[in-house]
């Protein structure tokens, strides 16, 4: 029996997966960001200890844990957690979506070969501009900081007592030499740091350390256990689907959007804004296009009408529209892929007497679809191809947003049957890979429910809304 423990922005997730890879039991509890000033997005660490302590004492109430022999992590990417010489957490976390060190990241993708080495943009949601801002900001902290973990990795800290990165996470940081799987001293050292500060690095499937006697006494499990290196989220996701071996790929409909594809060698394009970032499985690339606001857009416009978000999509029915008129550019919090701009803000525009509720779910649904048909143009500028996609998170669960996204990428999107596929259960899996030795044959793809076709009928007016999209961009760029 494996566990694996997705800690998500909104919520920690634990998923107990038996030997032959099924889903035993699944709970989850919720998280909280906090946001103390514009821009800011902040987590307390402690509140993670407390999420796993309570979703592993529920998921005993639903299954025997005693089988459990390995556990595997997955977590939100690019947070910052700084821990001074004795371990002890120094401030709160500052997580991916926070963009107050915008100006940090610009001055440094500027000045060094970030790029060069790191294989991506230093983007203001990545760790490194994060503490060139403490530099700035808070060198008395800064200063003391002994040890920088990513969210997940801090679990592992608590859960082992080893301080243990892996690679997929470890490249969203901008201090790692993605080619090489290592960290980069010259980067380091460009940020004032060095790799004392950096914890050791695994392959995800490769073991990070055991379950010390403490922590297994309190979540109810025998000490002992493998801890695997696990993933950052996407790549946790992508074990999950079974996206692991070249020319697999698929999108994720969560908070963000994800178009997330696999390569076998690294393939670095930073000037399009797609990530290059190892894999979760040894000598395994993959390339991701990244939007802020996914079903995060439909949410907020959910609130905005007091309605729930699975209602309005429901509402549009299964038959895909033409493209309304009512456009939507769902830039609540800047955007990443392409456009690397973390000023542009959401825009609605050509409002009529007309545009009513359902208009502007679709709107939204729409502008959510051309984001991501930005980011596959983006993975294709860089050679990668894509024949057809897997849908994952929330927002996947809506027929109409998976018929409109597939006539506006003009490819298949498939559905995999009811269950979960997202990051606790790649992190099981890749439990189960540090426990047993095992490789990427125990993490096939999921059955298909449904499938997706594009719209041929539809494919030439989703071509030009997009078209009127990419214009509006470089209009409301300007405003913003
Ligand atoms: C990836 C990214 C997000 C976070 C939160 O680069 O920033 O997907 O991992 O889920």
């Amino acid at each position: 029996m494996f566990i694996g423990l997705d800690l998500g922005t909104s919520g920690l997730k634990a998923l107990l997966m038996n030997d032959t890879g099924a889903v035993v039991a699944e709970t989850s509890a919720p998280l909280i960001v906090e946001r103390p000033h514009s821009g800011w997005s902040e987590q307390d660490p402690q509140s993670w200890i407390t999420a796993t302590l309570s979703t592993l004492s529920a998921l005993g109430q639903k299954a025997d844990l005693s089988g459990v022999t390995g556990i595997g992590l997955s977590g939100h990417m690019h947070g910052a957690v700084c821990l001074d010489a004795n371990g002890t957490v120094l401030r709160p976390a500052i997580l991916w979506n926070d963009t107050r060190s915008v100006n940090e990241a610009a001055d440094m993708d500027a000045t060094h070969p970030w790029r060069a080495i790191s294989g991506n943009i230093v983007f203001p949601g990545f760790t490194a501009p994060k503490l060139e801002w403490m530099r700035r900001n808070e060198p008395d902290l800064f200063a003391r900081t002994a040890c920088i973990l990513l969210p997940k990795d801090y679990l592992r800290y608590w859960l082992t007592g080893e301080t243990v990165s892996e690679m997929s996470d470890a490249a969203g940081t901008s201090w790692l030499d993605v080619g090489a799987r290592d960290w980069s001293p010259d980067l380091l050292a460009a940020a004032g740091l060095s790799v004392d500060h950096m914890p050791r690095l695994v392959e995800g499937s490769e073991p990070s350390g055991t379950l010390r006697p403490q922590a297994a006494s309190e979540l109810g499990l025998p000490s002992g256990i493998v801890v695997a290196g696990g993933g950052g989220d996407n790549a946790a996701s992508a074990v999950g689907v079974g996206a692991v071996t070249l020319g697999q790929a698929f999108v994720s409909l969560g908070t963000s959007g994800v178009l997330f594809a696999v390569t076998a060698k690294f393939s670095p394009d930073p000037a399009t804004a797609v990530h290059t970032f190892c894999h979760a499985v040894p000598n395994t690339w993959h390339q991701m296009g990244v939007i802020l606001s996914a079903t995060d857009a439909l949410n907020w416009y959910a609130n905005l009408v007091d309605e729930p978000a699975a209602f309005l999509t429901s509402a549009l029915g299964n038959e895909v529209r033409t493209p309304g008129r009512a456009m939507f550019l769902p830039y609540l919090g800047g955007e990443r892929t392409p456009h690397n701009d973390a000023q542009v803000r959401a825009a609605m525009i050509g409002i009529t007497h007309d545009t009513d509720r359902a208009a502007g779910t679709q709107a939204v649904v729409e502008g959510v679809c051309f984001a991501l048909k930005d980011n596959l143009n983006a993975l294709m500028a860089t050679g990668t191809r894509i024949d057809r996609l897997l849908a994952v998170g929330g927002g996947s669960l809506s027929d109409y947003w998976l018929s409109a996204l597939a006539s506006t990428l003009n490819l298949p999107i498939d559905r995999p049957v009811n269950g979960d596929f997202g990051g606790a259960f790649g992190a099981a899996r890749l439990g189960q890979m540090a426990a047993t030795g095992a490789g990427v044959e125990i993490a096939p793809p999921p059955p298909i429910a449904q499938s997706f076709d594009p719209n041929p009928n539809l494919t030439s007016a989703f071509e030009d809304a997009h078209q009127r999209y990419t214009a509006a961009y470089t209009a409301i760029k300007e405003l913003s």
